[in-house]
């Protein structure tokens, strides 16, 4: 059975990256949600995909040179549609939090950029405590940021994102320790044999980002684990009547 990811959440029906979308990919169906995680000045754990929160909330600055304290209360929904005006940029605790309210649900969590240990371990200590970690994927394009996940959380599964699977990515992989190796979906609609690689390797292979059945159907024909969309309701429904 193919896993729908809903990427930022259910982003194509509110603002990426907020409890709007998050709880829409919820209650749409889907197995796990994705969300962006990146490194406030203060150390927080904030939940937004670029560096800067210029692009998704009505303010403007580097995120990593910021205070939760002042993020937190950003508008980051009238940018996608004035009807989600004064929707909150989420922390992490707030991911959590919703995430008790959806049990089924499970967290694709991407930690953008290297981070230091002590945010890291903050983050390693919301999920051990609120019981999440077998319901937690971390991944992350940085090999360096997974090793200090292997090093401070063995127990907690990982991923690699790639652009493609390459013998070079499989390796990496296979040394992580990492549970998926993720590239992108273009890829593995080129190269559908990845799937294969990637299964004989005994990990899981989760494709981003595809939003139409044109993608989704050589996808799920090639054997993905799961796909990463914008549109996973939409998804949902495709895959019922397959
Ligand atoms: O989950 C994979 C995908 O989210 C990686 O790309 O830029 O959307 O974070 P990006
Ligand atoms: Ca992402």
């Amino acid at each position: 059975m193919t896993q729908i990811i809903a990427h930022r959440g259910n982003s194509a029906v509110a603002p990426e990256n907020t409890l709007p979308a998050f709880a829409a990919a919820a209650f749409g169906g889907s197995d796990f949600i994705e969300i962006d995680l990146q490194v406030g000045g203060d150390g927080s754990a904030v939940v937004i995909h670029d560096a800067s929160v210029d692009r998704t909330t009505d303010g403007a600055g580097i995120v990593a040179e910021m205070l939760a304290t002042d993020m937190k209360y950003l508008d980051a929904g009238s940018w996608f549609d004035p009807a989600f005006a004064g929707t909150a940029l989420p922390l992490f605790a707030d991911v959590v939090d919703l995430l008790g309210r959806f049990p089924e649900v499970g967290l694709l969590l991407e930690l953008k950029g290297a981070w230091r240990p002590e945010p890291t371990m903050a983050v390693l200590t919301q999920i051990r405590e609120a019981g999440l970690t077998e319901r937690v994927l971390a991944q992350s394009f940085e090999v360096d940021m997974l090793r200090t996940l292997q090093t401070l959380a063995p127990d907690l599964p990982r991923a690699l994102l790639v652009r493609e699977i390459t013998g070079e990515a499989l390796t990496t992989c296979a040394e992580l320790g990492a549970v998926a190796c993720n590239p992108s979906s273009a890829s593995v609609i080129a190269e559908p044999s990845a799937v294969a690689r990637v299964h004989d390797a005994g990990q899981q292979i989760f494709t981003w980002t595809s939003n139409d059945p044109d993608e989704w159907a050589p996808l799920v024909a090639a054997g993905v684990d799961g796909i990463i969309t914008d549109r996973p309701d939409r998804l949902a429904g495709w895959l019922a009547t397959q």
